[in-house]
């Protein structure tokens, strides 16, 4: 038995002065591997007697058990302390910069982003509908009555529909955001609907993909000049510099009464200048939410009035970045992006500058 207990202290020792996974490892096999000491050890029970091999059986497995379990929590300290030293040595600092980005962000993507940052500032927040539309959505409920020649001028895309069911339609503006949110929400309401929109058209100032931002106000006691006032704060904002506007009246179903708001300008050369000048562009459409809108959304025309405005995002990129052909926007050539691109870290915000 003192053999027993001299073996074991003797692991005992080498283990505990052991600092590296591998010299532990080759105490592992010298003590207990096929060929290692403790076999041995067993291999003498076959010539001991009944009595002796009841004592020194039991007694070398405990040892066998012992030292297996005392390599075992040395691995265990010796591994943690190596990942201990790991996380200490390879420790990465996350306020480094990176290097410059491969991709840019496309102007489009930039303009939305900072007509977000402006219209948040005024307390309005981002909804979003589908592409694929259904009649409702995109003119019934828009006080388009059925068979109405303004449909026609959308330049409607429809999708194919089986026999007898209504066929959907690609959204010819961003004007159905505005019905989904009043059926879902309610008032008061402040929201851009930024996206994708659709028309049959092709042309140097008409791709058949475009993009709107349209805004909705509906509270009580709104008034035209809320809605001049949000307008006129938001070309000065986007345009960055003071701009000159002026409202048209106009016609649009779903408004009551209807404008178009233009912006001053001039031409420099083969640059065109906004804010001041002797020319007037329109740049979008406004006006009071219809009546038989905010019925059709369940919304009280007694209790609730509201503004409601809609814009081409890709015009107005091209105006303020100097872009000249509408359709080289969604080319998708590499040269263009990286010539008209913006830096995808450096957000637009209304602190540092929005571009
Ligand atoms: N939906 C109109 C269009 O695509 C734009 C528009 C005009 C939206 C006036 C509005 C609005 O919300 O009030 O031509």
């Amino acid at each position: 038995m003192s053999d027993i207990s001299a073996v074991k202290d003797k692991y005992a020792a080498q283990i505990d002065s052991t600092n590296d996974l591998r010299t532990l490892d080759d105490i592992r096999v010298a003590a207990l591997g096929k060929k290692g000491e403790i076999g041995k050890m067993m291999q003498g029970l076959g010539k001991m007697s009944i009595d002796e091999k009841k004592v020194m059986g039991p007694a070398l497995n405990g040892l066998k058990k012992d030292i297996a379990a005392m390599i075992e929590a040395k691995k265990e300290n010796l591994e943690n302390a190596a990942l201990d030293a790991a996380l200490a040595s390879e420790t990465m600092d996350m306020s480094l910069p990176v290097g410059a980005p491969a991709g840019t962000l496309h102007p489009v993507q930039q303009v939305m982003e900072e007509m977000a940052v402006i219209f948040s500032d005024m307390g309005f927040s981002v909804a979003e509908g589908p592409d694929i539309e259904d009649d409702f959505h995109n003119f019934t409920a828009l006080n388009f009555p059925p068979g109405h020649p303004a449909r026609d001028m959308h330049d409607t895309f429809f999708m194919t529909a089986p026999e007898g069911e209504e066929k959907k339609v690609l959204r010819t503006h961003t004007s159905p955001v505005q019905i989904r949110t009043m059926i879902n929400e309610k008032p008061p309401i402040r929201i851009i609907a930024p996206g994708r929109t659709y028309r049959c058209d092709s042309d140097q100032t008409h791709t058949p993909m475009f993009h709107q931002v349209e805004g909705l106000v509906i509270d009580k006691g709104i008034h035209m000049g809320h809605l001049k006032g949000v307008l006129m704060d938001f070309v000065s904002a986007f345009f960055e510099t003071e701009v000159d506007v002026q409202f048209r009246p106009h016609h649009f179903p779903f408004t009551e009464p209807s404008a178009e708001m233009d912006v001053r300008y001039e031409r420099d050369g083969a640059s065109i200048k906004i804010g001041e000048g002797e020319k007037w562009m329109e740049i979008l459409g406004c006006g009071m939410v219809h009546p038989n809108v905010l019925r059709a959304c369940g919304v009280d025309p007694e209790q609730y009035q509201g503004f409601a405005f809609g814009m081409g995002v890709d015009r107005l990129a091209m105006l303020k970045y100097g872009m000249p052909d509408l359709r080289d926007m969604f080319a998708g050539d590499s040269r263009w992006l990286a010539h008209y691109g913006f830096n995808p870290l450096l957000q637009a915000n209304l602190a540092t500058g929005l571009s």
